[in-house]
């Protein structure tokens, strides 16, 4: 196992570090302390070809640019919160809004956009970073001091652990994940329509057309939105104008389980997401549309990467009736998810 860290900028009179995590069948890992970021994740196809499967950039400057969350930890909030308020102990926090009338991953300054303390962690099968971030009282809106800890571990089962706690000290609302764009054929092809795509998640969240749930619960049978047997994600895609981005409820029960699998065809790899969230929003690259030039000078188009956020559901915190997300003084908010690697 290894681990190397390196200064490679300044912001904000602060250094901006990459962490390089490798294990010992080769699978590498970078890490970033802004935005608590994946910026890479090389791992080896059916034949041992390591290649790296997320988009995002390879200067640190550029993730300040355009960036629609590549790689990023998002928070407070992953996903959208209506009209970026709530109420709650009969008080109304009104938040950021970065997306029309809506908050979004967090608002104008998320987790994403924010430095965080960084150091190496490891034992004797796992290397890895610890982030800690303080978000400050009002923040974004939101009450309370929120301390936040992200630890992501690399280990010799070619897992990857990203492991979430949280304390406050007035109720507020979190509600953290990890938002990478996936394409497990690497540089091989420009889109994910063929990937084989498997979600335990029999239930979703019906949205309005700006993506708020409408608190409805329905049945994925029968809909382009039934992947508990697996298909590739092109099969059904047209189906739906705007693509995919919806907010699965997984069948699991808040212990750690399966959410979903992801086979590449061609490459052999595949990915496997195991979490403790209830939900997972998954989202097929709709709005990369080939004007932000990723790593290598590669153009980001339309469905070339897919994203699996695992999370609890979108406007939680104005839909009583879903899973809360309410944390409290003396509460700890936990939250794990694995992706596993492997080909077949
Ligand atoms: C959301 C998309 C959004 C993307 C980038 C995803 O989590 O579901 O609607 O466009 O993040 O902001």
């Amino acid at each position: 196992m290894k681990l190397e860290e390196r200064t490679v900028a300044e912001y904000h009179g602060r250094p901006v570090k990459f962490f390089d995590l490798e294990n010992g069948h080769g699978l590498r890992v970078r890490l970033m302390n802004y935005g608590a970021t994946l910026i890479s994740l090389h791992i080896p196809d059916r034949t041992g070809r390591l290649e790296d499967i997320t988009l995002g950039f390879d200067s640190f400057e550029d993730y300040l640019g355009n960036n629609p969350y590549f790689g990023a930890t998002v928070g407070r909030y992953a996903n959208r919160i209506g009209g970026a308020r709530f109420v709650l102990g009969g008080q109304e926090y009104l938040l950021a809004r970065n997306e029309g009338p809506n908050h979004l991953h967090g608002g104008l300054k998320g987790f994403d956009k924010v430095m965080w303390e960084a150091g190496p962690v490891s034992d004797s099968r796992s290397v890895g970073v610890r982030f800690n971030y303080l978000s400050p009282d009002g923040d974004e809106g939101y009450p309370g001091n929120l301390d936040c800890q992200v630890t992501y571990l690399l280990n010799e089962n070619d897992e990857l652990h990203l492991a979430y706690l949280a304390t406050t000290d007035r109720p507020t609302h979190v509600n953290l994940s990890h938002h990478s764009y996936f394409n497990l054929a690497g540089s091989r092809k420009d889109n994910i329509l063929e990937h084989e795509l498997q979600i335990m998640a029999s239930r979703f969240t019906p949205a309005d057309e700006r993506l708020i749930p409408t608190g409805e619960i329905k049945e994925v049978a029968g809909t382009p939105l039934d992947f508990l047997k697996p298909r590739s994600i092109g099969q059904r895609l047209k189906e739906l104008p705007a693509g995919y981005d919806h907010n699965f409820i997984l069948d699991s029960r808040g212990e750690l389980a399966l959410a979903a699998r992801v086979v590449e065809p061609e490459s052999g790899r595949v990915m496997e997401l195991y979490t403790t969230e209830p939900g997972l929003q998954f989202y097929s690259g709709n709005f990369l549309d080939g004007t932000i030039r990723g790593k290598g000078g590669r153009p980001y188009g339309r469905h070339s990467a897919f994203c699996l956020e695992p999370q609890h559901f979108p406007d939680s915190p104005n839909k009583p009736q879903f899973p809360s997300t309410v944390l409290k003084p003396g509460e700890i908010y936990k939250s794990l998810t694995v992706f596993k690697f492997l080909t077949v």
